[in-house]
């Protein structure tokens, strides 16, 4: 297998190569004879890992599923998915996560790995399933999981090996309770959680920080991580506003000068994730909240690339490299010989319009709709296969593998 003339970066600089592949990996890069997909005039990114998604399954099936899901990703670019723990049931017990499992090694069409949901009880659940990732809920969401008070998080920072992430969802219930989601709710509790993980002298990850104050308040402690979404980045209460309920998301979309702010801390800031949260029109009508995120992420970025506001080793580090390291994802996030041949073929200059009855998600809609991107996924190959391609759609499915180091 090979990919002909692609761009790609290398050691910083833009270069014209050909990409070898063979075994499902990524042999290596220089110039050779052969038949293979053609890339001249597209740019070689490695597939992109998101972090923070929400498949729904089991418990969701209408909003989302693992093959609806990982499908989407693929049309995105992305070809890890990290799935979050609050399904119904939540993924809190190892023979849950057995369950999630299962159906994913029928369904996905690209790689995954599962995010463990922190019980007010299962520390001892914790030790048995050796989950690669943990989550915490500070503040209530969509599912039951939520702990109630800084013992049983600082508990679990203590219980979970010290080289694996746990990611806080970091909204302080108590001030959710007395003035609703603002942005001191999201600030106070990420305080919070860095000064208990430097406490427990630990690795934490703040998801969807949605502020620049949060990024200044994780870092307090040099072991934080931050965490943000597109949506932080190119929408604003206004647009909220706009969308009625289908603007609804936790945490919620900040003032104009808040989401400027996010972009002027972009260096701060260590992975791009989408978190992914696929709800049915007729559920947001009911107040669900949560965008779905797959699909968009990486042509929202070459977008702002095209504008200049961000470069293209940012989109790397961001949403390939760090994640990998972030989250001990091995042989994953670089396109270099000896890497999982997962690459991403787009055309910078393509501008189409966002419409969510075109896409892969079972849940139909965007709060993108009919914005014009520039910068568009032509192709994504997966594990050395052509798996995406636009105007064709998914081409072989059933592939993913679990990854994250156990
Ligand atoms: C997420 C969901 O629906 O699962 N919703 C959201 O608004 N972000 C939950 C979450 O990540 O908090
Ligand atoms: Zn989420």
């Amino acid at each position: 297998m090979l990919i002909r003339n692609a761009t790609l970066l290398l050691e910083g600089k833009a270069a014209r190569k050909d990409i070898l592949i063979q075994g499902g990996k990524i042999k290596s890069m220089g110039h050779f004879r052969g038949k293979g997909i053609d890339a001249t005039g597209l740019f070689a990114l490695p597939g992109i890992i998101d972090a923070h998604v929400h498949l729904r399954e089991p418990g969701a099936t209408q909003k989302e599923d693992f093959r609806t899901g990982t499908r989407a990703a693929l049309s995105g670019g992305v070809t890890t998915v990290l799935d979050m723990p609050n399904t119904s049931p939540p993924t809190t017990t190892l023979a849950r996560l057995r369950e999630k499992r299962a159906l994913a090694s029928k369904k996905a069409a690209c790689d995954y790995g599962f995010h463990f949901g922190a019980g007010e009880d299962n520390f001892e659940e914790v030790k048995k399933a050796k989950p690669g990732s943990m989550k915490v809920y500070m503040g209530k969401t969509t599912g039951d999981l939520f702990l109630p008070d800084e013992k049983l998080i600082f508990r679990h920072f203590m219980n979970f090996p010290r080289e694996k992430p746990v990611v806080v969802h970091a909204e302080d219930q108590a001030i959710i309770d007395a003035e609703g989601r603002t942005p001191l709710a999201a600030q106070v509790a990420v305080a919070k959680a860095a000064m208990l993980a430097r406490r427990a002298s630990r690795r934490m990850c703040i998801a969807h920080a949605s502020t620049p104050r949060e990024i200044e308040l994780a870092k307090k402690w040099e072991k934080s991580l931050v965490e943000t979404c597109p949506h932080y980045l190119f929408l604003n209460e206004k647009d909220a506003e706009g969308l009625g309920c289908f603007g609804k998301v936790y945490p919620p979309l900040r003032s104009e000068r808040e989401r400027r702010g996010m972009w002027a801390a972009l260096g701060s800031i260590d992975y791009l994730s989408t978190d992914h949260a696929p709800h049915l029109p007729e559920e947001k009508e009911g107040g669900a909240a949560g965008f779905p995120g797959l699909g968009v992420s990486l042509p929202l970025m070459l977008d702002a690339y095209s504008r200049n506001l961000v470069g293209m080793d940012w989109i790397i580090s961001r949403m390939c490299e760090n994640p990998a390291r972030i989250f001990n994802i091995r042989g994953k996030g670089r396109i270099a010989p000896g890497f999982q041949a997962d690459i991403v073929l787009v055309d910078l200059r393509r501008e189409w319009k966002v419409r969510a009855d075109g896409m892969e998600s079972r849940c139909r809609w965007s709060p993108y709709e009919g914005r014009v991107l520039r910068g568009s996924v032509e192709k994504a190959i997966f594990r050395g296969e052509l798996a995406y391609e636009r105007g064709s759609g998914i081409i072989c499915e059933t592939k993913g593998k679990e990854v994250m180091a156990r």
